[in-house]
């Protein structure tokens, strides 16, 4: 069995993301209980990813490399991209469609910072680690389940 690669299953999870928040964004001035799904889908996913990130990729890139100059700037980042999704959800709870500031921001954290993962950090841990490596890598991100805190 071929192991797929962690740079084109994580860009296709960011990408699913993107999906997400767009479809929010473009139902949110219609019919507000549609977009509040995507919301959700978003923010439950989005919070699945930086938990695959920080609790098992970002330490293996620093086990592989020894080096955690690009992860601290990655989590430092997921911090912040923490606090906009707060701020949205916050404002996804009150039922209050008027957040075209809080989305750019977070699409602009967001943009930047994915973009960094696909060129710097996904790529690398395709070449460092071992077929067997990533397809422990692959069960325990499975291991992690949709919904978690
Ligand atoms: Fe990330
Ligand atoms: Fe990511």
């Amino acid at each position: 069995m071929t192991i797929p690669s962690l740079n084109d299953f994580l860009t296709e999870d960011h990408n699913r993301l993107d999906g997400f928040l767009e479809s929010f964004q473009e139902r949110k001035a219609g019919s507000f209980s549609e977009a509040v799904e995507f919301w959700t889908r978003f923010a439950s996913a989005l919070k699945r990813h930086l938990l695959w990130e920080e609790t098992i990729l970002f330490p293996l890139f620093e086990q592989k490399t020894g080096q955690r100059g690009l992860t601290d700037t990655l989590r430092a980042e997921h911090e912040e991209i923490r606090e906009w999704l707060a701020a949205l959800d916050e404002k996804v709870q009150q039922k209050d469609a008027d957040s075209d500031q809080e989305i750019d921001r977070l699409v602009n954290e967001l943009g930047g910072h994915n973009a960094r993962e696909e060129y710097a950090l996904y790529p690398q841990l395709d070449k460092l680690l071992s077929e067997a490596e990533k397809q422990t890598a692959f069960e325990a991100m499975s291991a992690i389940p949709e919904g978690a805190p």
